[in-house]
């Protein structure tokens, strides 16, 4: 039997920030299951600001890219059973069969079943998932904080790296400084435990405030953001500084060159170490990752907010609104009822768009 499914499509390149007129609905028509194959119907769907980067790599009528949380609605695999709950980068498709689900590359199907028990299965797209992986890796294998009361400035802290980024440094002795784009995203970050936490859009100086709250100089910058912030952001770091450069948010709608400084000689001077990462290089540490990061959401150390936006069709507004900023914590969509994600009980809370 066949099954329609929809998917959305990049229909037009993206001229700085995208529209939703840039993107289209259009159907496609499964082929019937082949043995070894699986079914999967999208629950949640995430939208992640590389797919804005990465879409410059993309043609006019390719499916725009992207993890989903799926459930398998039938299966012709041994492993996976209908009902299962599933990781997969599928696209923005509302069904779709996964041919050889085991098939590491670019990345295998992955059973949802490691997210502690009364938390929603959404997590999975953010802090148990690859937001979190981000925040982990970044911090504990580029940053490595050495020594308690280091500073550590994070930006974009209220969003789905970034609050994990500030907790886990709270968590290993840090103090540590949040730049976020709202007075509420600061009001958030404060109930995290953050030392410090500053609203870029309001704050005038960005020089005036690194003297005034990290007077004794910068040990970690996890950078999200890019440009001009971290221009200044650099002037201030001591030495042996690490810089994880994890982001450029502030560059992926530009058309044009972006110039900045020379960095050399700052990186001489003051022994600075800077280091740009894609997660995927820590694949095989993954689930010793997700278990860390479990046992601190288990234990209410590791909070998390979401931000919903309800219907499929509706994933290129939530995409628009993440890169201007509308989401606390992980911006996703929401496909089909009878997901027991992102109802944000326990630690969680979420904000519907
Ligand atoms: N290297 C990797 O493997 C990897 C993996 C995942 C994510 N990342 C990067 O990590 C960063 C954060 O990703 P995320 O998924 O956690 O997204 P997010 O922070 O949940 O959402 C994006 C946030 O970026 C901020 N932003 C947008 N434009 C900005 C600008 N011009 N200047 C400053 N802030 C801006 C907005 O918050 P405000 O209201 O605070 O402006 C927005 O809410 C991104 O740069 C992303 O590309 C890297």
């Amino acid at each position: 039997m066949t099954t329609k499914s929809s998917k959305i499509v990049m229909a037009r390149r993206f001229d700085g920030m995208p529209q939703v007129s840039d993107f289209a609905l259009q159907e496609e028509t499964l082929a019937p299951l082949e043995d070894g194959d699986v079914l999967c119907e999208t629950v949640w769907l995430s939208v992640d600001p590389y797919m804005r980067s990465y879409s410059r790599n993309m043609k006019e009528g390719d499916v725009m890219m992207g993890q989903t949380l799926s459930k398998v609605v039938e299966s012709r695999h041994p492993n996976y059973v209908v009902g299962d709950l599933v990781l997969y980068y599928s696209g923005w498709r509302d069904q779709y069969v996964v041919k050889n689900p085991d098939d590491p590359r670019p990345w295998p199907l992955q059973k949802v079943n490691y997210i502690p028990e009364g938390h929603p299965s959404t997590l999975s797209l953010g802090v148990l998932g690859m937001p979190g992986a981000t925040a982990y890796f970044g911090l504990n294998e580029i940053c490595k904080p050495v020594k308690s009361g280091e500073t550590v400035v994070v930006n974009a802290a209220a969003g789905a790296v970034g609050a994990v980024v500030g907790q886990l440094a709270k968590s290993q002795g840090c103090r540590v400084v949040g730049f976020a784009g709202t007075d509420e995203k600061v009001e958030y970050l404060r109930e995290l435990g953050f030392d410090e936490a500053v609203n870029y859009k309001t704050m005038g100086s960005l020089e005036d405030v690194l003297c005034s709250l990290c007077p004794n100089g910068i040990d970690i910058y996890f950078d999200n953001v890019g440009g001009s912030f971290s221009d200044t952001v650099m002037s201030h770091m001591n030495q042996f500084g690490r810089v994880s450069v994890c982001g450029c948010i502030s560059q992926y709608n530009n058309t044009g060159q972006s110039i900045g400084p020379r960095l050399q000689g700052l990186l001489i001077s003051k022994q600075i170490r800077m280091e740009g990462f894609l997660v995927h290089r820590w694949k095989d540490q993954w689930m010793e990752c997700m278990e860390a990061l479990g046992a601190l959401v288990r234990e209410g150390k590791m909070k998390y907010r979401e931000t919903t936006v309800d219907g499929f069709e509706r994933a290129p507004e939530a995409l628009i609104g993440m890169l201007q900023g509308e989401n606390i914590g992980k911006m996703i969509v929401k496909c089909q009822s009878g997901g027991s994600g992102g109802d944000g009980d326990g630690d969680g809370e979420q904000c519907k768009q």
